[in-house]
C-alpha cells in the first residue's frame, strides 16, 4: 500500500515539475526573445530616453507593446509583476523527486556496485555535496575577475562542468549520475534566480522607492546570470529525459556522451539566440553554433550504434542455450520487477507495463531487452544479482530468436 501511494506521490510531483518547468522556462525563453527583438523607438517617442527599446506583437487575438528601459522608468508603477515562484516550484518539486526516486531507493537507480560500492548514506551525501559544491564553484567564479572576460569564463566553466559529468559517472550508476548532474546545473540555475536576479531587482525597485540614483550593477550582474541560465536550460532538459534513454547513459563512455549532449545542446540554444539578432550579424557567424551542435550529435549517434561485434561476443553454441535455462534465469532475475504483482519491495506494478512472467512476453520486447542487458542497465541496479554468465546466456538466447 506505502508503495502505491509513493507511486501516486512521485506521479503527482513530477506533473507538478513539469508543468512549472514549462512555465519556468516558457517565461525564460520569451524574455530573451523579447531583449533581443527589442527596436529603438520611433522619433515621435524619442522624448522618453530612458527607454532602451520597444517591441510589437500580436497574440490571442490583440495587440501587446512592450518597453525596456534602460536602468529603471522615472516613476514605478504601482503593480509590478516579478517571475520566480516557476523557478522556485521547480526546483521544489524536483528535489523531492530526487528524494523520492534517487535517494530513497539509491539501491536501484544510484548506486551501481560495479562502478563505486557505496553505501546509501554515502551515495546521498555526495549527490547532495555535488548540487551544492558545484554552485558555490560557479558563484564565486562569476563574482571573480574572471567574469570580466565572456571567452574565459565560458572555458572554465565548461572545464569544470566536463570535470564533474567525468567525476559523477564514475562514482554513480549511469542514470544516477545524469540525473545528479542535470540537477546540480538545474540548482545553479534556480540559485542564480533567488540569489543574484531577484536580489537585483529588489535593490533596484529600493533604490527608486528611496528616490537614490539608481545603480545598474546589480542589473547587469542579474543579466549575466540569465544569460548563463539560456545556456544551461537545454543541456538540463535533456538530463531530464536522458533516463529514458539507456543508450545515452548505459555505456562505458558514457561521461563523454553527457559532455557531448550538454554541449550540443548549449550549441544549439546559441544558434536560437543568435537567431533573434540576425539582423546584426552574417549568416555564417548566426549558423555555427548550429553547425556545431548538429556535428557533436551526428557523432554521439555514429559513436553509440550498436556494433554487430558487441552483439555477437556473448555468443555460445547454440546448443548451450537451452529454454529452460532461459526461464529460469528470467524468473529469478526480471520477474521480481516485471509481473503483474511484483515481489520485488518497493515496486506495487511492472515498471513500464512491461511483464516478463512467459518467455513469449519477453519475447515480444526483445529489442528493447536485449539493449538493457548489453548496456547493463537492466536488472534495474542489479538488485537481483544476475551475473554475468546468466546475462550471456539470454543475450545468445535473444541472438537466435532473432535470427
Ligand atoms: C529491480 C526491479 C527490476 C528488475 C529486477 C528488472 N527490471 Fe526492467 N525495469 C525496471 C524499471 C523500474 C523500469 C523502468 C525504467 C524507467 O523508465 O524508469 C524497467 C524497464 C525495463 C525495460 C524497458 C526499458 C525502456 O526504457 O524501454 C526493459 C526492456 C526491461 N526493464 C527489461 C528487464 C529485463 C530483461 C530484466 C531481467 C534481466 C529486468 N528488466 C529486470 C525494473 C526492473
Amino acid at each position: 500500500m506505502l508503495t502505491y501511494l509513493l507511486d501516486w506521490l512521485g506521479l503527482l510531483v513530477r506533473w507538478l515539475h513539469i508543468v512549472a518547468g514549462i512555465a519556468w522556462i516558457g517565461a525564460s525563453f520569451y524574455f530573451v526573445w523579447l531583449d533581443n527583438h527589442l527596436q529603438p523607438l520611433r522619433n515621435a517617442d524619442r522624448a522618453d530616453s530612458d527607454v532602451a527599446g520597444e517591441l510589437w506583437a500580436v497574440h490571442g487575438g490583440g495587440f501587446y507593446r512592450s518597453r525596456k528601459y534602460r536602468v529603471s522608468p522615472p516613476e514605478l508603477p504601482s503593480t509590478l509583476h516579478w517571475f520566480y515562484w516557476e523557478a522556485y516550484t521547480t526546483w521544489l518539486s524536483g528535489f523531492a523527486l530526487l528524494c523520492l526516486l534517487y535517494f530513497l531507493r539509491a539501491e536501484a537507480y544510484l548506486i551501481d556496485p560495479t562502478i563505486a560500492a557505496l553505501s546509501k548514506p554515502v551515495a546521498i551525501a555526495l549527490a547532495l555535496a555535488a548540487l551544492i559544491v558545484s554552485w558555490v564553484i560557479y558563484d564565486g567564479l562569476c563574482r571573480s575577475a574572471l567574469a570580466r572576460h565572456t571567452p574565459l569564463l565560458a572555458s572554465v566553466l565548461g572545464a569544470l562542468f566536463a570535470a564533474e559529468a567525468w567525476g559523477l559517472c564514475h562514482l554513480f550508476s549511469g542514470r544516477g549520475a545524469f540525473m545528479i548532474f542535470g540537477a546540480s546545473i538545474g540548482t545553479i540555475m534556480v540559485a542564480n534566480v533567488a540569489m543574484v536576479i531577484i536580489p537585483g531587482q529588489r535593490e533596484l525597485v529600493r533604490a527608486k522607492q528611496q528616490g537614490r540614483d539608481v545603480d545598474p550593477a546589480p542589473g547587469l550582474r542579474g543579466k549575466q546570470r540569465s544569460v548563463h541560465n539560456t545556456y544551461f536550460t537545454l543541456p538540463v532538459l535533456f538530463v531530464m529525459i536522458s533516463n529514458h534513454y539507456a543508450m545515452t547513459y548505459g555505456g562505458h563512455n558514457n561521461w563523454l556522451v553527457l559532455i557531448a549532449l550538454s554541449f550540443a545542446g548549449a550549441c544549439l540554444r546559441a544558434w536560437f539566440v543568435a537567431r533573434h539578432r540576425r539582423h546584426e550579424g552574417d549568416g555564417l557567424v548566426t549558423a555555427l553554433p548550429a553547425l556545431a551542435g548538429a556535428l557533436t550529435l551526428a557523432v554521439v549517434i555514429y559513436a553509440l550504434a550498436p556494433s554487430v561485434e558487441r552483439t555477437a561476443s556473448a555468443a555460445m553454441p547454440p546448443a548451450a542455450v537451452q529454454t529452460a535455462q532461459v526461464q529460469s534465469i528470467v524468473e529469478q532475475r526480471c520477474e521480481p520487477c516485471h509481473s503483474v504483482a511484483p515481489t520485488q519491495p518497493g515496486f506495487s506494478a511492472p515498471p513500464n507495463g512491461l511483464v516478463f512472467q512467459t518467455l513469449d512476453q519477453l519475447a515480444a520486447h526483445l529489442p528493447e531487452v536485449q539493449q538493457q542487458l548489453n548496456m547493463h542497465t537492466m536488472p534495474l541496479g542489479n538488485l537481483t544479482m544476475m551475473t554475468e554468465d546468466e546475462r550471456a546466456v539470454l543475450l545468445t538466447w535473444i541472438g537466435h530468436q532473432q535470427h
